[in-house]
C-alpha cells in the first residue's frame, strides 16, 4: 500500500484524532447494526495502547445537510462504542467550537471523546478549509480509518490532510490491500460476480475488471438489458434501453479478451413486481410476454456452482435477484452460501450484496466484506479515491 500506516508513527502522548465511518443504520434511536463501529476497534485499541495517547474521533451519519438534527446524533453511536471497547466515551455537543476546543485540550491520556456529526456543518462536505483547520486544531495527528467514506472528498476525509501529520488506520489499510490484489494481481481462475439492479450503475465496475478475470457471471435485474441484445425476449424484466450497445460493446470486448460471461439461463418470474407476487420458473432463456424476472433459476444456480468452487480469486458485487423479497431471495441467498464455500480469496463489495451476506449470517465465512458500499464499487472501477489519496501526499 503506497500510504503511510499508523503504525509508521509515533503516537505516544500525542491526541489522535480519527476519522472513522460510523455512518450505522439506526431504527427509531437504536443501532440496528454495529459492524462499522467493530471495524474500527483494531485502530481504536493500537491507539490507545500507545503511551499517554488519546482519541478524537469523527464521523458523519446520514445526511442532515448542514442542520443540527437531532435524529442525527452520534450519541447512540458513542454509547455503543463505549460498551464495545470497554471505557468512557464522551460525545461533545458539536463538532468544532470553543467548548469542543476545551474538551480536546483537557482530554487525559486513554481517553476518548466522539465529536458530534461533521455533516450538522455544510463545511463538512464543501471541504471547507476554514472547517477542516478547526478540526485538525483539536489534535496532533489525523488518522483516517473510514473507507466507506473515502471516495468523499470532505473536509474530515480530503483537506484535513494536508494540515496534520496523517496516516490510514488498520481499516483502509485492509480494504485497500484486497482491492488493490484483486485489481492488481488475482490468483486465477478469478471470478467476478456482479448483479444490482442497473448496467448504468456497473459500468466502471464491469469495465475495470472485464480484463482481469477468467469468467464474469452477471445476474440481477442489468442481466436483461444483457439478455436483451444478445435477441433474447425478455417480458416486462427491466431493460436499460440506452444502455444496449454499452452492452453490446462489452459482450464484445468479453469475446475478444477470452472471457467467459455467464448469463442467467432459467429465472424465478412474477406477474407484478411485488413483494406478495407468486413465484414461477421459466425453465429457458427466454421469458414470457408480461413476466418480469425477480431472481436466477434452478438451471443457473447448478452452472454458477462450479465457477465460483473452483474459484481461486472472487470477487461479489450485487445482488442476483430481489433478494429482499423472502419468495425472490434464494438465488443470491445460495450465491452467498457458494462465495461462502469457495476455497479461494473471496471479497465482497458494495452495499446491497453486504447487507444479504449479513441477511444470511456469512460474513464471517467470507475472507473480506468491504465496509465500503459507494467506495468499494469507486475502488474497483479503477478510481482513485481521494481519502486514501490525500493520505499519500500530506505533510506528515
Ligand atoms: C456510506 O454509507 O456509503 C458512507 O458512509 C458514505 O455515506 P454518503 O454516501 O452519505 O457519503
Amino acid at each position: 500500500m503506497p500510504v503511510r500506516t499508523l503504525k509508521d508513527l509515533d503516537l505516544a502522548q500525542k491526541k489522535v484524532l480519527v476519522r472513522v465511518d460510523f455512518n450505522v443504520p439506526l431504527k427509531g434511536g437504536v443501532i440496528t447494526d454495529d459492524t462499522l463501529i467493530r471495524a474500527a476497534l483494531p485502530t481504536l485499541n493500537y491507539i490507545l495502547d500507545q503511551p499517554g495517547a488519546s482519541l478524537i474521533l469523527m464521523s458523519h451519519l446520514g445526511r442532515p445537510k448542514g442542520e443540527k438534527k437531532p435524529e442525527f446524533s452520534l450519541k447512540p453511536v458513542g454509547h455503543r462504542l463505549s460498551e464495545l471497547i470497554g471505557k468512557e466515551v464522551t460525545v461533545a455537543d458539536d463538532c468544532i467550537g470553543l467548548e469542543v476546543q476545551a474538551a480536546a485540550e483537557a482530554l487525559k491520556p486513554g481517553a476518548i471523546l466522539l465529536l458530534e456529526n461533521l455533516r450538522f456543518h455544510t463545511g463538512e462536505t464543501k471541504n471547507d478549509i476554514t472547517f477542516a483547520e478547526s478540526l485538525a486544531s483539536l489534535a496532533d495527528i489525523y488518522i483516517n480509518d473510514a473507507f466507506g467514506t473515502a471516495h468523499r472528498a470532505h473536509a474530515s476525509t480530503e483537506g484535513i490532510a494536508r494540515l496534520l501529520p496523517c496516516a490510514a488506520g488498520f481499516l483502509i489499510e485492509k480494504e485497500v490491500n484486497f482491492f488493490e490484489m484483486i485489481l492488481e494481481n488475482p490468483e486465477k481462475p478469478f471470478v467476478a460476480i456482479i448483479g444490482g439492479a442497473k448496467v448504468s450503475s456497473k459500468i466502471g465496475v464491469l469495465e475495470s475488471l472485464l480484463p482481469k478475470c477468467s469468467t464474469l457471471i452477471i445476474g440481477g435485474g442489468m442481466a436483461y438489458t444483457f439478455l436483451k441484445v444478445q435477441g433474447f425476449e425478455v417480458g416486462n424484466s427491466l431493460v436499460e434501453e440506452d444502455h444496449l450497445d454499452t452492452a453490446k460493446h462489452l459482450l464484445e470486448e468479453a469475446g475478444k479478451a477470452g472471457v467467459e460471461i455467464v448469463l442467467p439461463v432459467d429465472h424465478i418470474v412474477a406477474s407484478e413486481f411485488s413483494e406478495h407476487a407468486e413465484p414461477e420458473t421459466v425453465s429457458e432463456v427466454n421469458i414470457p410476454s408480461g413476466k418480469t424476472a425477480m431472481d436466477i433459476g434452478p438451471e443457473t444456480l447448478k452452472l454458477v456452482k462450479e465457477i465460483i468452487l473452483r474459484a481461486k480469486t472472487l470477487v461479489w458485487n450485487g445482488p442476483l435477484g430481489v433478494f429482499e423479497f423472502e419468495a425472490f431471495a434464494r438465488g443470491t441467498m445460495e450465491v452467498a452460501e457458494l462465495v461462502a464455500e469457495c476455497e479461494g480469496t473471496t471479497v465482497v463489495g458494495g452495499g446491497d450484496s453486504v447487507a444479504a451476506v449479513n441477511k444470511f449470517k456469512l460474513a464471517d465465512k467470507i475472507d473480506h466484506v468491504s465496509t465500503g458500499g459507494g467506495a468499494s464499487l469507486e475502488f474497483l472501477e479503477g478510481k482513485q479515491l481521494p481519502g486514501i489519496v490525500a493520505l499519500a501526499g500530506s505533510t506528515g
